[in-house]
C-alpha cells in the first residue's frame, strides 16, 4: 500500500488536482504558484505571518484533556482547540497568510468566496489588518441565511456581492469570484477559502494550516509523552482536515480519519459526502471527487452544517482515501447534534456544528476503540454561529 501522498506532476495528488481552467486564469495562478515556491519559503514572511499568528490570532492553541468524556468512554479524548482563535476558527490561519502573501505580491485588494461566512469574516478580518479593499462573493440564498455573518463582514469594510446566477451558493460564489478575478488581475488576489481550487490553492492552503497538525504532533509528544492513536478532523472542502492530519502522514501507527457530512441519511444528492458518494470530475479547476448526476450536473449538497456543504472536496484527501492511508467516514446530522450537546454538557465547550461531524464519529465508533487509547479530534471552530439554528432541532428542556 501506497502511504506517502505523491505529487508526480505539479498540482497533482495522483490523478487528483490539476489546473482545468480557462487561458484567461493562468496568469494570475501562474502569478500565485510563483509566490507559493518564492515568498512563502522566505524568512520575512514566515516571521510576519508567526508573529501575526501569535499575537493577533492567540496561537499556539492549546490541546484540552476533556476529562468527563473521556471517563465515559473509557479512552483519552484530546481536543486541538481552533475554537479559540481569533474569529472563532482555523479559517484566520489560511485567509491571513494568503492576505499576507498578496501584499506582498503587491497587490492592494483580495476576493473570497464564502458559503456560511467564516471564511468572508476571516478574509474581511486580514484585508482590515493589512488595509486593503476586501470584495466577499456569496451565494444571495446565503446572504440571507448568513445575515449576522454578512453584518460582521460589512462591519469590517469588506463589499459583500450577493450572487444571483445558479443554485445561488458557494460553488456559485466560487464561480463569480473566479470571473471576476480573469477580469482585476493587476491588483488583485483570490484568497481561496479551502484545500480544493485549481493548483497551486489546495497546496498553498495545506501549507497555511498545516500549523494545525504540527502543534498538535508536538504538543501530544511533550505534554502526553507520545503520539494520539486516532487524529480526527470534519471534512468540508478539506482546509482543517489537511492541515491536521498531514503532519501525522508518516506516522504510520496514528490512524487518521477524515469525517464528511452525509446529511440527514435520506437517499439522493442531498448530502455533502463527496469521497464516500461521489464519482471522479472537474470542478472549479480541479479534478476531485464530485456530487453530480449521470450526466455530470454537479448536484446540491446539503448538512446541517453550512461549513461542510460543498458537492467537491479537495484533491489531496481524494488521492489519501485511494492510497487509504486516510479513513474517510460519514456522520449524519443527527449524530452531529448528538455530539454538539454532548460535549456543550459535558465539558463546557459549545462546537461548531462542522467540528461536531468528527466529534460524532468517536462518540459513534467509542466502542470499537481500544481502552485507553488516546483520541485526538480536530475542534476546527467554536458553536456560537451555530447555536439560532441548532435550536431548532435541539430541545433544551
Ligand atoms: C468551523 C469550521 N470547520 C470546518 C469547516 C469546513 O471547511 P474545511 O473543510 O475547509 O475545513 C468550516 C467551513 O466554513 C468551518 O467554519
Amino acid at each position: 500500500m501506497d502511504t506517502i501522498p505523491h505529487t508526480s506532476r505539479p498540482g497533482y495528488f495522483g490523478e487528483f488536482g490539476g489546473r482545468f481552467v480557462p487561458e484567461t486564469l493562468m496568469p494570475p495562478l501562474l502569478e500565485v504558484e510563483e509566490a507559493l515556491t518564492s515568498i512563502l519559503p522566505s524568512e520575512a514572511f514566515r516571521n510576519e505571518l508567526q508573529e501575526l499568528l501569535a499575537e493577533y490570532c492567540g496561537r499556539p492553541t492549546p490541546i484540552t484533556l476533556c476529562k468527563n468524556l473521556s471517563a465515559e468512554l473509557g479512552f483519552e479524548l484530546f481536543l486541538k482547540r481552533e475554537d479559540l482563535l481569533h474569529t472563532g476558527a482555523h479559517k484566520i490561519n489560511n485567509a491571513l497568510g494568503q492576505a499576507l502573501l498578496a501584499r506582498m505580491m503587491g497587490k492592494s485588494h483580495v476576493i473570497a468566496e464564502t458559503g456560511a461566512g467564516q471564511h468572508g469574516v476571516a478574509t474581511a478580518t486580514a484585508a482590515a489588518k493589512f488595509g486593503m479593499r476586501c470584495t466577499v462573493f456569496m451565494g444571495a440564498k446565503d446572504v440571507e441565511r448568513q445575515a449576522p455573518n454578512v453584518q460582521r463582514m460589512k462591519l469590517l469594510g469588506a463589499q459583500v456581492v450577493a450572487v444571483q446566477s445558479g443554485s445561488c451558493t458557494l460553488k456559485d460564489a466560487i464561480n463569480e469570484a473566479l470571473r471576476y478575478w480573469i477580469s482585476h488581475q493587476a491588483d488583485t488576489m483570490y484568497v481561496f477559502g479551502t484545500a480544493a481550487g485549481p493548483h497551486p490553492f489546495p497546496t498553498l492552503v495545506r501549507e497555511l494550516q498545516k500549523v494545525i497538525g504540527t502543534e498538535a504532533r508536538e504538543q501530544m509528544l511533550t505534554r502526553v509523552g507520545t503520539l494520539p492513536d486516532y487524529v480526527v478532523a470534519c471534512v468540508g472542502g478539506g482546509s482543517n482536515a489537511i492541515g491536521m492530519l498531514h503532519p501525522f502522514i508518516h506516522d504510520k501507527q496514528v490512524r487518521l480519519v477524515g469525517v464528511e457530512a452525509g446529511g440527514t441519511g435520506e437517499p439522493g444528492c442531498e448530502n455533502s459526502a463527496a469521497i464516500n458518494l461521489g464519482t471522479p470530475g472537474v470542478l472549479h479547476g480541479a479534478r476531485m471527487n464530485l456530487l453530480q448526476t449521470p450526466d455530470g450536473q454537479i448536484c446540491e449538497s446539503s448538512s446541517i452544517s453550512a461549513g461542510l456543504d460543498y458537492p467537491g472536496v479537495g484533491p489531496e484527501h481524494v488521492h489519501l482515501h485511494h492510497t487509504g492511508r486516510v479513513l474517510y467516514s460519514i456522520a449524519y446530522d443527527h449524530e452531529a447534534l448528538d455530539a454538539f450537546r454532548r460535549l456543550s454538557r459535558a465539558e463546557g465547550i459549545i462546537p461548531a456544528l462542522e467540528s461536531s461531524h468528527a466529534l460524532a464519529w468517536v462518540l459513534r465508533e467509542a466502542n470499537s476503540i481500544k481502552p485507553d487509547s488516546r483520541v485526538l479530534v480536530n475542534l476546527s471552530g467554536r458553536g456560537d454561529k451555530d447555536l439560532a439554528h441548532a435550536l431548532h432541532y435541539i430541545d433544551l428542556d
